[in-house]
């Protein structure tokens, strides 16, 4: 996560239930404040949210906002997106340690490093890091567009890809282009379990296998459809098929149930002991309702950057929501 931080936690509140949610409403007002979420958000959280979305949908939502006050349900590279857009917004996150593996994979010491070892390249940095990298980036893609922002490079220009190897891998193998890769991974993805996979698509081989490209290779070779979360959603909706294992985290089975209740959805297997069945990210499991609660009734944890790096880090969100 970010170095650069001058955020405070929110005391907690003592409500409960249908308090908090009555609560979290009327602060909105007061505050004229906006709820954005990630799909692998607690279903109560979505369910309060004024819009949910994967990365790119959330940072387009963030860019639109009339909103004084973003309250950001997802980890904290994704406040920080909302808050590179919106200088002049106050964004807060319900708990400061939702982090990401991935963002943590690339301290901005050792990525700074990194690029000095490898002069002469486009640097092509997926959200999922911090603000600091997308500064050192000079454009930033989403697992929506990731293959398109690559596509757009001059093929005669070297190209690094980071901070999810996986991902990387993944556009190398669809474009055709070499990538220099760094070596990070999303935890939560790689947990998932091919073995067990393979016995779930032994049991059921009338289903079809969905997955996000932060899966590595071995998944995705398996997978009838690749994408992120918003085309994973898209794909149960609009394929004719009855039944999906969802090789994602489960969070985002919340909607797919909602949209699609007829159809069968089976969240794939994680690997971990004594884990519960699906793929859970336990960072984004950290917010709640209370501390939603806690943070408009407080105005913290906010997310606080520094201006040159904002700025810098615009300029290649910039170019990657320019693309369309
Ligand atoms: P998308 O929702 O953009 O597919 O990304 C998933 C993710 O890694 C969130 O952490
Ligand atoms: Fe990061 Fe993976 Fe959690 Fe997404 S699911 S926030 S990539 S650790």
């Amino acid at each position: 996560m970010t170095t650069i931080r001058a955020e405070v936690e929110a005391p907690s509140t003592n409500l409960a239930g249908y308090e908090l949610v009555e609560d979290i409403h009327r602060l909105k007002k007061e505050r004229n404040a906006v709820i954005l979420a990630h799909y692998y958000q607690q279903p109560e959280i979505q369910e309060l949210a004024d819009f949910v979305g994967d990365s790119l949908a959330l940072a387009k939502a963030a860019d639109k906002t009339g909103a004084d006050t973003i309250l950001f349900c997802g980890v904290h590279f994704m406040a920080e997106t909302a808050k590179i857009l919106n200088p002049a917004r106050k964004v807060l996150l319900p708990d400061l340690n939702a982090g990401c593996s991935l963002a943590d994979s690339a301290p901005p010491e050792k990525f700074r490093a990194f690029l000095e070892q490898h002069p002469d390249h486009v640097v092509v940095s997926y959200i999922n890091c911090s603000a600091e990298v997308k500064a050192m980036s000079d454009i930033i893609c989403t697992s929506s567009n990731a293959v398109r922002v690559v596509q757009s490079i001059p093929a005669d220009r070297k190209v690094i890809f980071a901070p999810d190897k996986h991902l990387g891998a993944y556009v190398q193998r669809v474009t055709g282009r070499e990538l220099v890769l760094w070596d990070g991974v999303c935890e939560v993805h790689v947990d998932i379990s091919i073995d067990k996979l393979k016995f779930l698509m032994g049991k059921h081989p009338d289903a079809k296998l969905i997955a996000h490209p932060e899966c590595p290779q071995h998944i995705l070779d398996e997978a009838d459809h690749v994408g992120s979360t918003s085309s994973l959603l898209n794909f149960v909706k609009t394929d004719p098929g009855t039944k999906f294992i969802v090789a994602t985290e489960g969070g985002i089975l919340h909607k797919m149930r909602e949209a699609v209740p007829d159809k069968t959805l089976i969240a794939a297997p994680a690997n971990a002991e004594n884990s519960c069945a699906c793929a859970e990210c336990p960072y984004m499991k950290l917010n709640t309702l209370e501390k939603m609660h806690a943070a408009l009734l407080h105005g913290q944890p906010e997310i606080i950057l520094e201006e040159r790096v904002r700025a810098l880090a615009e300029r290649s969100l910039r170019r990657m929501m320019d693309l369309g």
